[in-house]
Parts: C-alpha cells; structure tokens; sequence
C-alpha cells in the first residue's frame, strides 16, 4: 500500500495510533507495555506487540470472512498495521460466555460458572472516571451512541462471539469473555476496530481450564509469555 507515516495522533496502553498521508488510513503500531487495573500495575510483556498484532489481523481477515466488517486493511510489519480511519465509539463492549473476573466480583458467581446465554455490557471507555458501566439508556441519553448504533453494536458483538467460539473451540479453547470497541467511519458505519488478542480476551484451555491470556499478568501467575505464545502457535497451527 502506498502511504506514508505521519504523526502520532493516540497513544494508548498498548498501542499508538499514526495519520498517514490517506486521510483514510491510520497506521497502528503495538506495544510490548502491559497495564492492569487502570494504569495501576505496570509491565512489559516481551514480545506481546508483535502477537497482538498479528493475532488481532488473523482474527479480523477470519471476521471479515463471515461478513464482519472489521477496520483491517494490511499488516505492514511485524507491529504495524493499515487500519481504516474511524472514530472510536468511546465504549468498551464486553460479551461473557462464562463467569470470570468484575463479572463473577460483583455478583458473587464463582470464576468457571457457564453462564445460561452470552451477556453483553457496556462499559463508558473514560480512564478518570475508571470505565464505568453503563447501560443503554445512558448511552443514549449521552449521545454516545445513538438507539439505532447501539442495535448495530450488540448484532457486531454478538456476532463476532458466534465467530470466535466456533473458532477457538476448534484449536481447543474455551472463550470465557471478551471486550471489543466499535467505530464510527465517516459515512456513520460502524465497524470492528481496536484489537481482539490476549490482552482483550479471556481463553482458558479446554481440557485443563489453564489460563491463557492477560489475567496471568494481572494476577500474578507466571508464565505470561508462554500463554501469549501457546494461544499464538495454536491459531497459526505450529502446535
Ligand atoms: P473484566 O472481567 O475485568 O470486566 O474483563 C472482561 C473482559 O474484558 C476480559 O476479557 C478482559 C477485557 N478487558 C479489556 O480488554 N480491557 C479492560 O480494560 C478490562 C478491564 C477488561
């Protein structure tokens, strides 16, 4: 592709964001930074950059195939990424499919507990205010996201929660939870954006429930590049 890098114009915890020379284009480069609980505990995640990145571009071309429409355009090297220039709808979309972490906190459900359907919550993506949930009136009263994006939204989540069951299930992992975020492209469409990776997920083996992604960093646990590894060479086949 032929564009250029530009500024930075984002740098979020985990990744910064470039104009190019296409005002249609952004570029995204990923970092080896790791954050939990809002900033709060600090770490590197040596080589989580380059798996997020390429795992995330996986995820979206196999999104893409079942009529996703995802903010992908072309990996670019081992951390960058073409991405279409959208404005991000400041929320963060949460999809649970078995009791696990805040979920399992805040009512009293123990981590493991499968859950009767799949849930879908919002969280308002605002650091200083901590993300708090928020329901859809609020959004809407907000002006978030208008009653007609939201529809759009909980079809997006849910859909890619169809989509990435099936395929994780397929190389042997239970897909507890996940958050994705959605943008605005200048027509209003909204589309997939940010990541989907270890970092964004929960993935829990399906045989030995082991923990296989960014809660191992989180919780102290060990073995956090491993579980980045292990998820990625069971996605590109090597194991
Ligand atoms: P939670 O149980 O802590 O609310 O997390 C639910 C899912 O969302 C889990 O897969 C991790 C992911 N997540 C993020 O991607 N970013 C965040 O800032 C948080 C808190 C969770």
């Amino acid at each position: 592709m032929n564009i250029t890098k530009l500024n930075q114009i984002y740098e979020g915890k985990a990744k910064k964001v470039y104009a190019t020379s296409d005002p249609a284009y952004y570029i995204v480069e990923y970092k080896d930074d790791a954050t939990a609980f809002n900033g709060l505990k600090k770490g590197t995640i040596t080589g989580k950059g380059v798996i997020n990145n390429k795992m995330s571009n996986i995820m979206f071309r196999m999104l893409e195939g079942k009529g996703i429409k995802t903010h992908f355009v072309e990996e670019l090297s081992d951390r960058e990424t073409v991405v279409r220039a959208v404005k991000i709808v400041p929320l963060e979309i949460i999809i649970r499919n078995v009791a696990a972490g805040s979920f399992s906190k805040r009512y009293g459900v123990e981590e493991g507990r499968e859950l009767k359907c799949p849930t879908l919550e919002f969280s308002l993506k605002d650091d200083a205010l901590n993300d708090p949930l928020i329901n859809d009136s609020h959004i809407i009263a907000l002006g978030v996201a208008t009653e007609k994006e939201l529809e759009q939204i909980r079809k997006l989540a849910y859909g890619v929660n169809d989509a990435l069951k099936e395929f994780f299930a397929s190389i042997g992992v239970k897909l507890i939870d996940f958050k994705i975020e959605a943008g605005r492209l200048p027509d209003g469409t909204i589309i997939l954006a940010d990541e989907i990776s270890p970092d964004t997920c929960r993935f829990w083996d399906a045989k030995t429930n082991e923990k296989l992604d960014k809660d191992r960093f989180r919780r102290d646990m060990g073995r956090v590049e491993e579980a980045y590894h292990e998820i990625f060479g069971r996605i590109t086949g090597k194991k």
